[in-house]
């Protein structure tokens, strides 16, 4: 029955809520929000109002249940939501003072709670409670922004509807704004028309019912008609394609050859994550013969821009750094002055001036974030500029909102307070971890750890099952954003410079590589095969050499410094019997790190060693018969190999993964910045292994 909006509502679920109107109210929402053509992320806000026993008085009274500051309806709860009393909230009518004096009454929202345990009141507030229905949606669909968004949309809105739809024009949210829609209601019920809805102009849609799912219905039918009417209308799609799209192959092969440049300046100011998107209404756009004209209008949804910029960085044919550096340039002029001629004297200061949206035609839209989430949501945001961009221009013309109502929104005092309250950023934020060998073991500790402070990350081993294993259980911890993993082997240069693209792909390039992928063979020197040794030394050096090597070239393209920790291990300095063919390749792996700290240091790559011992738990080295091996070499049981290891060290310690752990992140976590070519041993004391 419907064609451009998902129909979700289920019955058995809804009677399951039945005469709960709050409950009703959140399962609309997040149905709502389950349909990105409905609303873009976080956009958007529904309502329901009901009778309330007053604590105060014992008497009923009116509350309305609002979606709180900064949620997302889709996953909206009733702990996201804001409980206010109407009538104090209609009474603050008494205390306007206008326009100038908006940001007064959102503290006054708070004296109108109702609910203890609410949520910060939204701008959008006075929008709802002005409003006497029941149930409330506003919402940014594209199809209905595309109308509002369009030249002749007030005009197109009528027609479309016969007048059951209200217009207000453009304003930033807040007092008025509800004032006005209150007054759009009341002008056309003194003609005698109900309105089923208002339009906002270059923002988005109000609509509503007496039941939740009268709501719902209504709104459905709503987006329909103005997705319908829109389809109607497209003929040539933004004045018809101008180039053709590159392969699917080529686009990744193009993109992630230049996703680290990319990276490297736009993170002159703060270190950034990237997101990469050839998504096919993505490159309708960015291929057309309108693109020229339509990406520096900027777009026209306050929830599009506050992620997007005002407007993204268009690339040409040529992408050398020689042709990229004066683009960039050029930008963040241009924003200097977007700044500087928009500014108020009470303004917060400049934010980063480079670009968020990246567009190279023929390939795709980077987007460049302080997190991936961010960067990933700005993306969306842009695909949903596009949908109302090429709505607007099937039906009209497109018009962007103009710069200063932008720079109004972009740095309302409001918005910069929600920023300063934001936490802040972690030690590994922005910055993008590739740990070989880690689909278990110390490799997985070390991982985590970097996962947990912040970083992106990309698992890697040879072991599918135990790959798959861990990525499901950073999944659940960190979210599907932050993790990616590669199955690839470290002595195949192919595929781990595939690893590096993907990488390039998945978060705009690479910072921090773990060699830690490895075996471990110990067999008296006559036992000792070639085979044996070539493993060795494939893994162990060769893998490392190869995996420092990929990674050391997309670091110097980013040009953002970096760092490489090896897993080494005691015996590359400890000689011991039956250990020919893996302490020498240890040896290795720790020589390289001094090495490579020599050559990279101009670069600001550092190359740091960690050495663990007797890492029992978790391993795989250790499983296999080599702990039974030496439990009965030393005449116990493999449960007493800890205690008999810890036994052996100074301080009568079992070393776990997450102490090696621990000791990479010392290494990267931002104390030890001035030290290379250094080595920390892990291992509870061991005289032996003191390094000298
Ligand atoms: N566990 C210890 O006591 C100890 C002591 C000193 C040094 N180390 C070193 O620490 C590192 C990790 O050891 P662990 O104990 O966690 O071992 P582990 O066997 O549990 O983990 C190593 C991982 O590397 C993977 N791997 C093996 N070959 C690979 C390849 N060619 N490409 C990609 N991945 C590959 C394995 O599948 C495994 O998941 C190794 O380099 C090891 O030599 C361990
Ligand atoms: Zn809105």
């Amino acid at each position: 029955m419907y064609k451009h909006v998902s129909y979700l509502w289920d019955d058995a679920q809804a009677a399951a809520l039945s005469g709960n109107e709050v409950d009703l109210f959140i399962y609309r929402s997040n149905i709502l929000g389950a349909d990105l053509r409905i609303t873009n992320y976080g956009g958007g806000n529904t309502s329901v109002k009901l009778q309330d026993k007053d604590p105060l008085t014992g008497s009923e009274t009116e509350v309305m249940w609002i979606k709180g500051s900064g949620g997302d309806i889709g996953t909206l709860k009733k702990s996201g939501c804001a409980a206010l009393y109407v009538d104090r909230l209609r009474s603050l009518t008494n205390v306007y003072r206008g326009l100038e004096y908006e940001d007064e009454m959102v503290e006054l929202f708070n004296h109108c709670i109702f609910d203890l345990a609410s949520k910060a009141p939204s701008i959008d507030t006075p929008l709802h409670g002005f409003l006497p229905f029941k149930h409330i949606d506003h919402l940014h669909p594209d199809a209905a922004i595309a109308i509002a968004a369009s030249k002749d949309g007030e005009q197109i809105t009528k027609e479309l509807f016969g007048g059951l739809i209200g217009w207000v024009g453009w304003q930033r949210p807040g007092f008025d704004l509800g004032l006005q829609l209150k007054a759009c209601l009341d002008e056309a019920a003194s003609r005698g028309v109900q309105l089923r809805g208002i339009m906002l102009g270059s923002h988005g849609l109000f609509t509503w019912g007496d039941t939740s799912y009268e709501c719902y219905v209504n709104t459905l039918e709503v987006i329909e008609k103005c997705a319908e009417y829109i389809e109607s209308k497209t003929k040539t799609v933004f004045g018809g394609a101008r180039m053709s799209s590159y392969s699917p192959e080529e686009r990744a092969a193009k993109a992630a050859e230049l996703a680290p440049v990319l990276r490297g300046f736009c993170s002159s100011h703060v270190q950034m994550v990237g997101h990469f998107s050839d998504d096919e209404r993505v490159l309708q756009f960015i291929n057309s013969n309108d693109l020229d004209r339509l990406a520096p209008l900027g777009t026209s949804c306050p929830d599009h821009f506050l992620r997007t910029k005002i407007s993204p960085l268009v690339l040409g044919s040529d992408v050398s750094v020689d042709a990229l550096t004066p683009l960039f340039e050029d930008y963040r002029i241009m924003y200097g002055s977007y700044y500087d001629s928009c500014k108020h004297a009470n303004s917060p200061a400049m934010r980063d001036p480079n670009p968020v949206v990246i567009l190279y035609p023929g390939v795709g839209m980077f987007t460049f974030a302080k997190d991936k989430q961010t960067a990933r949501v700005a993306a969306e945001f842009y695909t949903n500029a596009i949908n109302v961009m090429r709505g607007a221009e099937a039906i009209s013309s497109y018009t962007s909102l103009p710069r200063q109502e932008a720079f109004d929104i972009e740095y309302w005092l409001l918005e910069e307070a929600k920023l300063q309250r934001m936490p802040k950023p972690k030690a590994l934020s922005g910055r993008v971890a590739f740990v070989t060998g880690s689909g278990g073991g110390i490799g997985k500790a070390i991982a985590k750890k970097m996962a947990q402070e912040g970083a992106c990350v990309i698992l890697n081993d040879v072991n599918a099952d135990r790959l798959a294993e861990a990525k499901a259980e950073f999944i659940g911890l960190f979210g599907k954003d932050v993790v990616s993993t590669v199955i690839a082997d470290v002595t195949n240069q192919e595929s781990i410079e595939a690893a590096m693209k993907q990488a390039c792909l998945d978060f705009g390039g690479v910072d921090l590589i773990v060699n830690n992928a490895g075996i471990s063979i110990s067999k008296g020197i006559l036992e000792h095969t070639q085979a044996d040794w070539d493993k060795l030394y494939d893994i162990l050096v060769k893998g490392q050499y190869l995996v420092s090597q990929a990674a050391i070239a997309v670091m110097r393209k980013q040009g953002l410094g970096g760092d490489i920790v090896n897993i080494v291990s005691k015996n590359a300095f400890v000689a011991g019997p039956n250990n020919v063919g893996y302490g020498s390749a240890k040896a290795a792996q720790a020589h390289m790190t001094r090495l490579l700290a020599a050559e990279l240091g101009p670069d600001h790559i550092r190359v740091n060693t960690v050495n663990p011992d007797a890492v029992i738990a978790d391993s795989n080295i250790w499983a296999g018969g080599w702990a039974e091996g030496r439990a009965k070499a030393y005449g116990i049981t493999v449960a007493e190999l800890p205690a008999y290891y810890a036994k052996r060290t100074l301080l009568n310690e079992s070393i776990l993964p997450d102490d090696i752990a621990n000791a990479c992140f010392a290494f990267v976590g931002g104390l030890l910045n001035k030290s290379t070519g250094n080595a920390l041993n892990v291992d509870g004391g061991v005289s032996a292994g003191f390094l000298r």
